[in-house]
């Protein structure tokens, strides 16, 4: 078997008990072989200010790094006043400082929302493809990924039991694994 790709997993939440949170860790099981997902904490990142951008804060240098190391990056986030969170705008924006030194240009990235309301994050996940645009990233177009009623989902203990939703998550990975394959021909 060939080395699987490295994905760096961001999520757009800093919430302990997260939704969004759950469903990385259900997504790094549900992996496929070609694929290794590790979480990138985003929760050290200060609030970026210009003013630091040539000597950054170390937490935005590890972020950076490991943004490089990976060969693709997955979005894993909730929708906040129907767009995405400031945390992960903020960390997005600190990683692409300074300018000719972003980490994420080239990078495939897929992008996955979750939400109790009835339309799972659907305008996070489209304001967010328009901000990756912005830094060189090729977002996966489909399959399109918004979890509804994402809060129902999980047992006690944080597994998804529902074997449609598992099915879906399976494809969707499968899918990007094929995605970064792809990019990177
Ligand atoms: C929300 N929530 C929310 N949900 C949604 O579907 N669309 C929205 O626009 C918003 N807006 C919003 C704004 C703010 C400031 C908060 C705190 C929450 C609800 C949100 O989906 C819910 O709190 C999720 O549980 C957040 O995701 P995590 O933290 O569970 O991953």
């Amino acid at each position: 078997m060939s080395t699987p790709h490295e994905v760096a997993v961001i999520i757009g939440s800093l919430r302990k008990e997260s939704i969004n949170r759950k469903l990385a860790h259900e997504l790094i099981k549900l992996a496929p072989p070609a694929l290794k997902l590790s979480i990138v904490e985003i929760d050290e990142i200060p609030l970026f200010n210009q003013d630091w951008e040539m000597q950054p804060p170390q937490a935005v240098i590890d972020l950076k790094q490991a943004i490089a190391k990976a060969q693709a990056v997955l979005f894993v986030t909730p929708e906040y006043n129907r767009s995405i969170p400031g945390v992960l705008k903020n960390a997005i924006d600190a990683a692409s400082r300074p300018y000719g030194q972003s980490a994420w240009p080239g990078k495939p990235a897929a992008i996955i929302s979750a939400s109790p309301s009835p339309i799972g994050g659907f305008g996070a996940s489209h304001h967010l493809r328009q901000v990756l645009v912005s830094i060189g990233i090729s977002a996966m177009p489909q399959p399109e990924a918004y979890l509804s009623h994402a809060d129902k989902l999980f047992n006690d203990g944080g597994a998804i039991e529902n074997q449609g939703t598992r099915e879906f998550l399976q494809k969707f990975l499968d899918a990007f694994a094929h995605w970064i394959e792809r990019q990177a021909s």
